[in-house]
């Protein structure tokens, strides 16, 4: 019986599991962990120099030295801030160089990076909450859609996997669900499904190889799915995090005058960037140092099937075993 599907097939994997990117939490020994063990972990460029304050070239290297298995990289595409674009671009190309052959994209126009990683014979999969995004996309030649859904750690989409499944299944894409998956179970369902692969963010923080502070962890293991609200207060659009002392004080909502620039699209843009140098900022604290009472906790509601931080490795061949098995 064959162990593969076009999934893992394509990137050169055992187990259609990846490690999401994610702004602070993606450091390179968990990224290579996941790899290591079968599935596939990405990079978050940001994360890679920002946080833990490496050259991108050489952070890639260094997860180089601890794996020789495939792993990707995320680009958020942001087309407006133009050194943002250019220093993107930059490192696009140099983790090609490095032989980095899987891309997932995110939010704008993913077209520049599908012309630069087809060149090299990779593939560049696209974040999509809803089908018209992913009609957009389609017209830009990418390979498979992450689908992420409505209990997605991040930035949630609005609808259940088992929906947006219905709605993108005839587009004739391969997709892979992103949120709430964080047992065997889950990730069994979402095969039935029809899905090729899963991606877990929430699930891979709680494990010893990520370097998030251990009271976010116990965070994790102690939140429940009722604890996890949407904010728009860190980025300006609906986050999902945990909810503390701190969430309940300031609510969830953004105030009058960023809500005014919201209504224009110049202006929405660097509203959204502000936003993200704040939450930059307070995230890397959170990361990091522990909780303060203006912290934010950012995970979905696959907290529910969180209870103990755990080998990233353990975790990739535990829901290996469900891949094999339901083949
Ligand atoms: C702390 C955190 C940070 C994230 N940062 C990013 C990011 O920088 N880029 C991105 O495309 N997705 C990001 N995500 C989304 C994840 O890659 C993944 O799709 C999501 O976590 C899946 O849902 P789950 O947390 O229920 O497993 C983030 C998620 C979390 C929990």
């Amino acid at each position: 019986m064959s162990t593969e599907n076009l999934f893992t097939k394509t990137v050169g994997i055992e187990i259609p599991v990846i490690c999401g990117a994610m702004y602070p939490c993606s450091n390179p020994e968990l990224i290579a962990s996941v790899s290591e063990s079968g599935g596939l972990g990405i990079v978050q460029p940001l994360s890679l120099v920002y946080v833990y304050s490496y050259d991108f070239r050489e952070g890639l290297k260094k997860i180089k030295e601890l794996t020789q298995k495939p792993f990707g990289m995320n680009v958020i595409v942001e087309k407006n801030i133009k050194a943002y674009e250019n220093r993107m671009k930059e490192w696009v190309d140099i983790a090609l160089e490095e032989g980095v052959r899987f891309f997932i994209t995110a939010l704008g126009d993913p077209s520049w990076v599908i012309d630069k990683v087809k060149k090299q014979g990779g593939t560049v999969y696209h974040d999509v909450t809803e089908r018209k995004w992913a009609e957009k996309v389609m017209k830009t030649g990418v390979d498979g859609l992450l689908c992420v859904n409505n209990r997605a750690g991040g930035h949630a989409g609005k609808h259940t996997a088992e929906t947006l499944y219905a709605n993108l299944k005839d587009l004739g894409l391969p997709l892979i669900c992103a949120g709430g998956i964080s047992t065997p179970e889950h990730f069994e369902s979402a095969l039935k499904m029809g899905y090729l692969g899963v991606q877990m963010g929430t699930r891979f923080i709680a494990t010893h190889q990520c370097q998030a502070h251990q009271d976010y962890k116990e965070a994790i293991l102690k939140a429940r799915e009722s604890d996890i609200v949407l904010t728009e207060r860190v980025t300006g659009v609906p986050l999902s995090v945990i909810r503390t002392p701190h969430v309940d004080k300031v609510g969830l909502s953004v105030g009058p005058v960023a809500r005014f620039f919201f209504r224009f699209r110049k202006s929405r843009h660097w509203v959204r960037f502000l936003f993200n140098l704040k939450s930059v900022m307070s995230m890397k604290k959170t990361n990091l140092k522990g909780l303060s009472t203006k912290d934010y906790y950012q995970a979905g509601k696959s907290v529910e099937g969180i209870s103990q931080i755990e080998d990233a490795g353990t975790i990739v061949r535990r829901f290996g075993e469900s891949f094999r098995n339901s083949r």
